[in-house]
Parts: C-alpha cells; sequence; structure tokens
C-alpha cells in the first residue's frame, strides 16, 4: 500500500556555484556554473517520499515571492499536498547558498520564511498528523515546532523520525518522544554528550555516507553497507536516504530492510547534481539494488 506521510520542514531555493577552487579569506575565484535547485531538507524530503509512492502532506512555509511560487509549484508537479505550506506576510522563501567543489559541499542556510512554521501552524494541521502513518521533522524551522509536532504525533501514537539537521541541542522532552534520529557521524557525536543519550541510543540510525549505516537491533549495534557510485553531488543524500526510509519503514518493512533501501535510493540521487534532481522511484530502487545483487 501507498504510505501516507507528513513532512514538516524546510523549504529553499538552492543557489549552486560549481567551482574547482574555493576562496581563502578575503579572496575571489571565478567559478564554473550557477543554477538554482529547489531544495530545503523539508522539501527534498518530502520528493524523496513522493518519488517512492508515499502519499505525502508537506508543512511548512515560503514568502510571498518568486521562490515561494517556483518550490510550491515544483512540489505539486511531484504530487505533494501543499494545503499545509502557509506565505509569510513578513519574510522571503528560504535560501541556501551551496558552493559544490569536487570533492565537497559547503551550504549556508538564510532560514527566511522557514520560521514561520511556528506550532499554531501544526495545530491547524493537526488532522493531516492524525492521519499520517509516519511524520518526518529536520531541524530547519524553530525547534518549538520540531518539539510541538514531535507530541503530537505520539498523542496519536503515530512513529515519529528526527533528522537532527543541522545540529542544535535537544531538548529533553523531545529525545524522550521521538521514536528515531537519524544524524550523520558529526550530529551523532554531539547527541552522545546530551545527558540523557544512554536511554536514546537505541533510537539512532547513523548516516555515515560512503561507510554505511549503524542502528541497533535486540540491543546490538549493527553495520548496513552504503552502495558505491560515481558522486556528481551529494548534496540532499541524507534526505533521500531519511524520505525512503520512512517510506519503507511505513510499508512495514524491517530496519535493516528499510535502511538498504534507503542507502540504495541515497546513492542514486548523488549521481545528479542537484538535491532533488537523482532522488529515483521504486523501480529504480528495485533495478539498482537487484543488479547489485544485495
Ligand atoms: O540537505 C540539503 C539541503 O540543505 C539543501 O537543499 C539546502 O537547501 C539545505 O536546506
Ligand atoms: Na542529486
Amino acid at each position: 500500500h501507498n504510505p501516507k506521510i507528513c513532512v514538516v520542514g524546510s523549504i529553499n531555493m538552492d543557489l549552486t556555484i560549481e567551482t574547482t577552487k574555493l576562496p581563502q579569506q578575503g579572496e575571489t575565484v571565478l567559478g564554473q556554473s550557477f543554477a538554482l535547485y529547489p531544495g530545503g531538507k523539508g522539501a527534498n524530503q518530502a520528493v524523496a517520499a513522493a518519488r517512492l509512492g508515499a502519499k505525502v502532506h508537506m508543512i511548512g512555509a515560503v514568502g510571498k515571492d518568486e521562490f515561494g511560487k517556483l518550490l510550491t509549484e515544483q512540489l505539486q508537479r511531484e504530487g505533494i499536498h501543499t494545503q499545509g505550506i502557509i506565505l509569510s506576510d513578513q519574510k522571503s522563501t528560504g535560501v541556501a547558498n551551496i558552493i559544490l567543489s569536487e570533492d565537497d559541499n559547503r551550504i549556508i542556510v538564510a532560514p527566511g520564511a522557514n520560521y514561520a512554521v511556528v506550532p499554531e501552524v501544526i495545530e491547524q494541521q493537526e488532522e493531516v498528523i492524525r492521519q499520517s502513518d509516519m511524520v518526518l521533522l529536520q531541524l530547519e524551522i524553530p525547534l518549538s515546532t520540531v518539539l510541538y509536532t514531535v507530541k503530537k504525533a505520539n498523542q496519536y501514537h503515530i512513529p515519529v523520525v528526527v533528522n537532527p539537521a543541522p545540529y542544535q541541542q535537544l531538548p529533553e522532552e523531545l529525545l524522550q518522544n521521538a521514536t528515531y534520529f537519524t544524524p550523520n557521524e558529526i550530529e551523532a557525536a554531539a547527541m552522545e554528550e546530551e545527558p540523557l543519550y544512554n536511554s536514546i541510543r537505541e533510537k539512532m540510525i547513523v548516516t555515515m555516507g560512503s561507510e554505511g549505516v549503524c542502528f541497533y537491533e535486540h540491543g546490538n549495534k549493527t553495520k548496513i553497507k552504503s552502495f558505491t557510485v560515481d558522486v556528481k553531488d551529494t548534496t540532499g543524500a541524507g534526505d533521500t536516504f531519511n524520505g525512503a526510509l520512512v517510506t519503507q519503514l511505513a510499508r512495514g518493512n524491517s530496519m535493516s530492510q528499510s535502511i538498504n533501501f534507503a542507502n540504495a535510493a541515497a546513492a542514486l540521487s548523488i549521481m545528479k547534481t542537484g538535491a532533488q534532481e537523482g532522488m529515483p522511484t521504486l523501480d529504480m530502487v528495485h533495478k539498482f539494488i537487484h543488479e547489485r545483487g544485495i
């Protein structure tokens, strides 16, 4: 069946410059190319889930500007329900400045309208949350909203996944109430410093890029390998992983199966430039896994 996923999170326009040389302090360099790509961790995760067949509701905010219009239309083209996207009067649509060089990417986000996703917005969309099979969040919207959503989901016994990116210290209630956390290695290291860490260890699904993914199964730490591909752009790889993971968990697959599937989706996504550009469909992932014989 097609699971119902509610994504609460950010919507950004990614302003991406490709360069072979990174500027030093005070330096100007000439890059190669510039492009606008739809992005934002929330929107990326929503698109990843939708391409894989989930029925997705997105809750977020954009400004009353051209970027906001383009990004909302883009989500609609993906078949995502956008009734939960509000228009901010005061703030402009979120943007991300992305410097893409040969071996890494560097991102600065100006959240803008994403901070208009206050708890009251979630309150208005309570019915959407209640009707979801799973809820997915990141940290590019106010932390108070993330906490409110997690508690709402809990109240309705709906599993909720928090992707703690970009990292901020998490309130105890959030640690206690979320079902899973999906940090990368750096975020996981920060979470280990939290006083409650030992009690939430089993909720951690740690992504380590090409190194694979670690999680706890019956108290034992387990590692699932990732797939090797030719990398074009790793922007949004984590988002593809998250969107795919919740879709497969909501379909009732086991954690290890879901992680392996999400690893495959993420691998396919990084073969094209732009966060959402290479995100695969269900058939593409199945074919890829089959070809790799795993
Ligand atoms: O995770 C990648 C995303 O982070 C980009 O699309 C950018 O908008 C930032 O939110
Ligand atoms: Na991509």
